[in-house]
């Protein structure tokens, strides 16, 4: 599903650079990538989503060669869901509408049955009329998981997903997300610091074995 080979990236005009010689990801596979602060986590989910442009090197998502895509956009929306540090909701949206945005973006149908069905699993039904602002940051969290998931994704990228959560909840949030995984055969990354979560994945990856050697 993930396929990433001798990938090279700096920042300009910044010493830092980033280098993953292998790393392949089957569907349905779950990853925990950790790793010291500032050593490229973000960077490198960054690179995969194709939101910042590698040097050198290929990324595959299910078997599309990322610099083939002529729309990057469209290509994101439907088939890598996104949680990012800072949540990134929309403000003047309500949460339901921050959720439905892969659709409401493609202009596709509305698909409020699988919006209630998540926004009931994570327990933010009674947010779902509210603005981002009025609710805690960690509903703030959960908001973001259930707009990842939406759109049925083949790739999860999450920074840092539970990061805002209290102990229950991280357990519940990594659940329906690597339980996502499993069903849908879609294929995680999850960048955390949380150790007493790494079981939960199929495997745990270091950051830095991730250059200069192979990691599967
Ligand atoms: N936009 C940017 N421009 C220049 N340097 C950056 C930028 N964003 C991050 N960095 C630097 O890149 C390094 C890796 O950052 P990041 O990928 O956020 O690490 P992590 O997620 O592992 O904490 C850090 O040294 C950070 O300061
Ligand atoms: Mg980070």
């Amino acid at each position: 599903m993930l396929e990433v080979r001798h990938l090279a990236f700096s920042y300009p005009g910044s010493q830092f650079s980033v280098e993953i010689e292998h790393l392949s990801l089957a569907a349905g596979e779950s990853v925990a990538l950790v790793g010291p602060s500032g050593c490229g986590k973000t960077t490198f989910l960054e690179l995969i989503a194709g939101i910042r442009q590698m040097k050198s090197g290929s990324i595959q998502i299910d078997g599309v060669d990322l610099s083939d895509i002529t729309n990057l956009e469209s290509f994101r929306l439907n088939s890598i869901g996104l949680v990012f540090q800072e949540f990134e909701l929309i403000p003047y949206l309500t949460v339901r509408e921050n959720i439905e945005l892969p659709y409401l973006i493609g202009g596709e149908r509305q698909e409020s049955g699988r919006a209630n069905a998540l926004a009931e699993r994570l327990e933010i039904t009674h947010l779902l009329k509210r603005l981002p602002r009025r609710i805690s940051q960690g509903e703030r969290q959960r908001v973001a998981i259930c707009r990842a998931l939406m759109a049925q994704p083949k790739l999860i990228l999450a920074d840092e997903p539970t990061g805002n959560l209290d102990p229950l909840r991280k357990k519940e949030v990594l659940s329906l997300l690597l339980e996502q995984s499993k069903q849908e055969k879609c294929a995680v990354i999850v960048v955390t610091h949380d150790s007493d979560v790494l079981e939960e994945f199929d495997r745990v990856i270091t950051f830095a074995d991730l250059s200069g050697k192979e990691a599967v």
